[in-house]
C-alpha cells in the first residue's frame, strides 16, 4: 500500500530567497537536487529571456565588469551587455533594456553583468538544475518545473535592487508559486503568493510601485516596464549549463 507521505509522492517545497544579502549566502548552501529560478524582472532577466526569444545563442552571466571584459577575450565575437545605475557600461555593446535585444542578436553571443541579477545566478549556479524566469516565460518555467516531480526543492530566487528587495521579483516569484499548486510552501513562499494574489490584476501598475519602476519612469523608460509585465509572452526555457543561458525549448 502506497504511502501518500513517503518521500516519493511528496512534491518539491516551495522556497523563495527575498533579498540579496540572503543571496549573498547560497554559494555555502546546500542545492544538490534543486530547482533554482531566478528573477530579476526590471530588468535582467527579461533582458534575457527576450534576447533569447529573438535568437541570441546564449546569454553568460558573470559578476563584474572586468569578467566581462577578460571573457570577451576568448570569445571576441561575443556582444557585450549590461548595466550600472540602470545605464549602458562605457564600451559595451548594449545596455539592459529588453527593447535592445529584439534585433541584430540572431547567432551572436552575449556576455552580461547587471547589478543584481548576474550576481544571483551566478550564486546558484551550483544547483542541480538553474533556471532564468521572467513574467515573460513565466508560463511555461511553471509547466516544465511541474513536468519535473523529482526535485528535491524548488528555490525561487528574487536577484533584488542593489541590497534591498525587489517588489517585482517577489510578485514574479508569486506569480509561480500560484502557478504550482499542491506544493508545501515556506513562509517566504506564502509572503510572495500573498503580494502576487494583491497585484495579479494589474501587473503593469504593480511593477510601476517598485523602486525599481519608479527608476525607470524618472529616465522616460515606462515602455521597459510595459515589456516586462507582458506575462507569458515567450514559450521558452533560459536554462544555464556549463558557459551560461541557453534556450531550451519546453
Ligand atoms: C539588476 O540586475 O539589478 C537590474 O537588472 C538592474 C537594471 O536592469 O537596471
Amino acid at each position: 500500500m502506497s504511502n501518500s507521505s513517503s518521500p516519493a509522492s511528496q512534491a518539491a517545497t516551495i522556497d523563495v530567497v527575498l533579498s540579496p544579502p540572503e543571496i549573498d549566502l547560497l554559494p555555502q548552501r546546500d542545492l544538490a537536487g534543486s530547482t533554482a529560478v531566478v528573477f530579476d524582472i526590471l530588468r535582467a532577466t527579461s533582458t534575457m529571456i527576450t534576447a533569447l526569444a529573438h535568437g541570441a545563442a546564449g546569454v553568460w552571466p558573470v559578476r563584474t565588469v572586468e569578467d566581462a571584459w577578460e571573457l570577451k577575450k576568448s570569445h571576441p565575437d561575443a556582444l557585450l551587455g549590461g548595466e550600472r545605475h540602470g545605464d549602458r557600461i562605457q564600451d559595451f555593446d548594449l545596455g539592459n533594456s529588453p527593447l535592445e535585444y529584439r534585433e541584430n542578436i540572431r547567432g551572436r553571443e552575449i556576455i552580461s553583468t547587471t547589478t543584481n541579477g548576474t550576481i544571483a545566478l551566478r550564486a546558484v549556479e551550483h544547483a542541480s538544475s538553474v533556471l532564468a524566469a521572467s513574467l515573460l516565460n513565466i508560463a511555461t518555467v511553471a509547466a516544465h518545473i511541474a513536468s519535473q516531480p523529482n526535485s528535491r526543492e524548488i528555490l525561487l530566487v528574487c536577484a533584488g535592487t542593489f541590497r534591498e528587495a525587489a517588489l517585482e521579483d517577489i510578485l514574479a516569484a508569486g506569480m509561480l508559486v500560484s502557478l504550482l499548486p499542491d506544493h508545501p510552501l515556506s513562509d517566504s513562499a506564502q509572503v510572495a503568493l500573498a503580494l502576487y494574489r494583491q497585484d495579479a490584476s494589474d501587473l503593469p501598475t504593480a511593477l510601476r510601485r517598485a523602486k525599481n519602476g519608479r527608476a525607470l519612469l524618472a529616465k522616460g523608460r515606462a515602455a521597459e516596464i510595459d515589456w516586462c509585465a507582458q506575462a507569458s509572452s515567450f514559450s521558452l526555457l533560459a536554462v544555464m549549463n556549463q558557459e551560461g543561458l541557453v534556450r531550451a525549448c519546453p
